[in-house]
């Protein structure tokens, strides 16, 4: 199948691209690299041995889409450009309704203006919000707590009146919990612009030693240890529940959500551990106070994932860990250093 890959110059996307390439389909990469790299997309051509296209422009951009859709004519959609930060969101929350709202209505638009019928987008376990019951199956109540969970929430809403309107139309919205981890080569990894917001990267940089600690936001929550406890997936298990959700998508009929988590929870002082083993070295951390916004503790229920689409995490915590090792100690600057 042909397949428009959004943000495939990002993290999963760069991951999900490998997949999609593997499994045998033609890819086109559209990215306005906001956040993203052109050395990830060569990087994956590399590692595939195949010519990726990549488009740099931005979803927003109604007549550039068009032309990208008149040249190669996809038959199905992965969208996963958009903004991510969810401190971000709460500070300039209108970039976050333009781009991750309004830049898929543009994208909708223009698959129904030229006859492509199948998306699958990135959601986020943030839909759910305080959770009333864990794990979070489904039909767990949505309630997100930022404007980032909101404007996911929103284009999950948007699909389903999409998908409704013709039944040629089919949509999948995965709910991802906390990917992590890099493709086993070395090759791709997750390479944040400044700061990193989330742990594992985060932790990854202490390692490497661009960072000198790891603080732990919070050592008094209601877990095992007192630190947040969260669902994390290997990103290359992730990126197959795309390839899978392709394939869902051919004899589904309007939009589905689907978890995509391990239904197993991870503490912040048990993530370290584990790194520390992979990287056998230790990791200065310090506990400070807890994140404004952080829910203790969630994780998933994973069993729609595999009735609806035969899929569940394969990768263990020693292999998120060791490969995301593998990532940040062969690029200490991530894609910086190639970058031109
Ligand atoms: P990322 O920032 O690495 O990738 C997003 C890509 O989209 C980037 O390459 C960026 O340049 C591109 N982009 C942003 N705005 C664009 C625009 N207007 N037009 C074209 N391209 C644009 O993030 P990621 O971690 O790979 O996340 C991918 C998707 O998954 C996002 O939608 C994110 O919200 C969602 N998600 C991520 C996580 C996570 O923990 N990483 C969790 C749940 C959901
Ligand atoms: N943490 C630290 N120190 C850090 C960073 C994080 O202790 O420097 C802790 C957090 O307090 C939390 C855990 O590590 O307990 C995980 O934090 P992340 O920021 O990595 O992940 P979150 O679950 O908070 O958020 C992520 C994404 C959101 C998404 C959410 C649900 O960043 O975009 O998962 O999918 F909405």
């Amino acid at each position: 199948m042909k397949i428009l890959i959004t943000g495939g110059a990002g993290y999963i996307g760069s991951h999900t691209l490998v997949e999609v390439i593997k499994a045998g389909h033609q890819a086109v990469v559209v990215d306005s690299l906001v956040n993203g790299h052109t050395e990830a997309v060569e990087r994956v051509s590399k590692l595939t041995g195949s010519d990726i296209h990549l488009a740099v422009g931005d979803i927003r951009d109604k007549s550039f889409l068009e032309s990208i859709f008149t040249e190669f004519a996809p038959e199905a959609v992965i969208h996963f450009a958009g903004l991510k930060a969810v401190g971000e969101s709460v500070e300039n929350p209108m970039a976050y309704y333009d781009v991750n709202v309004n830049g898929s209505r543009v994208l909708l638009e223009v698959m129904q203006s030229q006859n492509c019928h199948r998306i699958v987008f990135s959601s986020s376990a943030t839909v759910y919000g305080e959770p009333q019951y864990l794990p979070y199956d489904e039909n767990h109540p949505v309630a997100p707590i930022n404007p980032y969970g909101r404007t996911k929430l929103m284009v999950e809403q948007m699909l389903g009146d999409w998908s409704a309107a013709d039944p040629e139309r089919s949509a999948i919205s995965l709910r991802y919990f906390n990917p992590v981890g890099a493709h086993p080569s070395g090759l791709i990894g997750e390479d944040p612009r400044g700061r990193p917001n989330n742990l594992m990267p985060f932790i990854a940089q202490v390692a490497v030693g661009t960072s000198s600690e790891l603080q732990i936001f919070g050592g008094d929550y209601d877990t095992r240890d007192g630190t947040g406890e969260r669902d994390y997936l290997h990103v290359v298990d992730l990126a197959k529940a795309h390839v899978l959700s392709l394939n869902a998508l051919a004899d589904q009929e309007g939009h589905d959500v689907i978890n995509i988590g391990t239904g197993h929870g991870v503490t912040v002082k048990e993530m370290v551990k584990a790194f520390e083993i992979a990287c056998a070295h230790s990791i200065n951390t310090r506990t400070v106070a807890r994140r404004a916004g952080d829910l203790p503790c969630f994780f998933a229920n994973s069993e729609r994932a595999q009735a609806r689409l035969g899929w569940a995490a394969k990768l263990s915590l020693t292999d998120m860990c060791r490969d995301t090792w593998t990532w940040q100690s062969q690029n200490p600057s991530g894609y910086k250093a190639r970058e031109y």
